[in-house]
């Protein structure tokens, strides 16, 4: 009986010990796994670099099926890669309950350390008011080379280098001017927002926000930042002088759950700022010049618009009156089409129906006959909707070549240009007369390479266009005959910034 019992015990000591040791070999053939394939986009450790985060509270949305099918198909439209061909099923379910495994250390980015982060290289008082090179200070453009993480200031008259400098790692979601163009603020993917002097090309203040950022924005009074955070779930609100933080706010309903923030806009012409949210149907507006009587910060309180969908991806009007959103369908299905909501009343008052997955936040506007329309890519299929706003109907899809990310035009330009971002036909640019809604010209300015993201100069004479690789280059073309005038070599363009036309809202561009 003894020896009976003493082998059952021998036996289960045994037993978990190779249990234990068998779920230690699958932590390391996990970490090694991750390690080989993500963790350059992902971060070591899962807590996102131009990936986003890997760790349970970053998937509200997305169950573990769907992270398969990610990880399997990759993410259209994004750089997500496929994993089919490269690991196998057992494996990919592997790094699946790896990713959906609390990290050991709990991410925490907390005003403590937001105020330990900060640092001011030079305060703003103590440099000159005066640009300390010629140019037209309203025609500059900034062009981001996420190629060697390297910023290059741009003449825009005479198209060349005034000054380049390192940038933090992955900037995220395009550098914003303070409305007179002398400073800019940039974003990174591991949540470092910088304050640039453009006048005097010198850093003034940096400080970090988060552990994962999407984007910031300026207010049009010049006074404040937002910068948005999917990691962890918060807002931070920084005095724009030299970056001192003022307020952090939690992304938290009243049902206490937590959302990512997707992106943080300025609507000028309401005087707050927008966030769009992840992980519920919410928007939020937080005005930002209520005047308090003693002079003191305004108190930045939140407006909670309650929706029937999320709103991933959204464009506003030129009036900032209406969001027009869509949701992107991440794993699980969430129903798809635009929707229109109004900021006054908060209620939606129109459906749009939009196949496969607009690109809004890079439509632009413009006037068509007696009504206003707006054009959206889209990243799944290959066609250029047309949307009248007066009655939020699509009055045409242009077909073209393929998925497209971008699409600019300038008020004084006729012309659309709208890339071919994804598949075979990525090298090509498509040009769509703005009152014929015809593609009237496609050009192909390098071979096999990916060529993307127009801007125009501020007169609208002169479009850039981005060769999207590593040796890459800024094309600059007459925009009225489409002759190419100049190829400047640049380390993956990534997207390039004009002042003026940043600044004053034009129409042809995104904000
Ligand atoms: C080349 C960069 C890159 C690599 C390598 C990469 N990813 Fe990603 N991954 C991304 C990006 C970018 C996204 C965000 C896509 C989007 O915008 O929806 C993403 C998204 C994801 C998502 C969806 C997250 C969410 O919250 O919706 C999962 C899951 C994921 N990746 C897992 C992995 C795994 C596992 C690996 C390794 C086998 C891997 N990724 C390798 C860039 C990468």
């Amino acid at each position: 009986m003894i020896k009976k019992l003493s082998f059952f015990l021998i036996a289960s000591l045994l037993f978990s010990q190779i249990l234990a040791a068998e779920s230690s070999t699958d932590n390391r053939a996990a970490l090694n796994l991750f390690k080989k394939h993500c963790a350059s986009c992902h971060g070591e450790d899962r807590l996102g670099l131009i990936g986003p985060p890997l760790i349970p509270q970053s998937f509200k949305r997305l169950k573990p099926a769907g992270a398969e099918q990610v990880i399997k198909d990759g993410r259209a439209a994004t750089q997500m890669p496929s994993f089919k061909a490269t690991l196998s099923d057992p494996q990919i379910k592997t790094l699946v309950d790896y990713i959906y495994t609390k990290p050991v250390k709990k991410p925490v980015w907390g005003m403590t350390e937001i105020i330990n982060s900060h640092t001011i290289t030079n305060p703003p008082e103590s440099l000159g008011n005066t640009p300390i090179f010629k140019a037209d200070m309203q025609n500059l453009f900034l062009v981001v080379e996420t190629g060697d993480h390297h910023v290059t200031l741009l003449d825009g008259d005479k198209f060349e280098p005034i000054y380049r400098f390192k940038s933090h790692n992955a900037l995220h979601g395009g550098p914003k001017y303070s409305k007179d163009g002398r400073y800019v603020y940039f974003a990174s993917r591991d949540g470092w927002i910088t304050k640039f002097d453009i006048y005097n090309l010198k850093v003034i203040a940096d400080i970090r926000v988060g552990i994962n950022t999407r984007n910031l924005a300026v207010s049009d009074d010049g006074k404040y930042i937002i910068a948005g955070n999917t990691l962890p779930h918060t807002a931070v609100i920084l005095d724009a002088r030299n970056l001192s933080p003022v307020k952090l706010i939690p992304v938290v309903n009243d049902h206490g759950k937590s959302s990512r923030v997707s992106a943080v806009y300025t609507a000028a012409p309401r005087k707050s700022f927008i966030l769009a949210l992840k992980d519920f149907p919410e928007v939020w507006e937080i005005p930002y010049n209520n005047k308090t009587s003693d002079n003191k910060p305004p108190s930045f309180k939140i407006r909670r618009i309650e929706l029937n969908n999320y709103l991933d991806d959204f464009f506003f009007d030129q009036s900032y009156e209406h969001i027009i959103g869509a949701a992107r369908p991440e794993g699980e299905q969430h129903p798809q089409g635009g929707q229109v909501i109004s900021l006054t009343s908060g209620k939606k008052i129109a459906d749009i129906d939009l196949p496969g997955m607009p690109h809004l936040s890079s439509g632009i506007s413009w006037k068509y006959k007696d009504t206003r329309v707006i054009a959206t890519p889209n990243i799944k299929e290959g066609l250029v909707s047309i949307i009248d706003t007066r009655n939020w109907k699509i009055i045409k899809k242009i077909k073209t070549k393929g998925p497209g990310f971008f699409i600019r035009s300038h008020e004084k330009s006729p012309y659309a240009w709208v890339d071919v971002f994804f598949g075979p036909n990525k090298d090509l640019v498509h040009i769509i007369d703005k009152q014929t809604l015809e593609i009237v010209k496609t050009l192909k300015p390098a071979p096999g390479k990916t060529s993307a993201h127009v801007e125009f100069t501020k007169d609208g004479r002169y479009a850039l266009l981005s060769i999207w690789e590593n040796d890459g280059a800024i094309i600059v073309y007459d925009a009225q005959t489409l002759k190419e005038v100049k190829r400047l070599p640049m380390k993956k363009p990534s997207g390039k910034y004009n002042v003026y036309n940043k600044t004053h809202l034009e129409e042809g561009t995104s904000h």
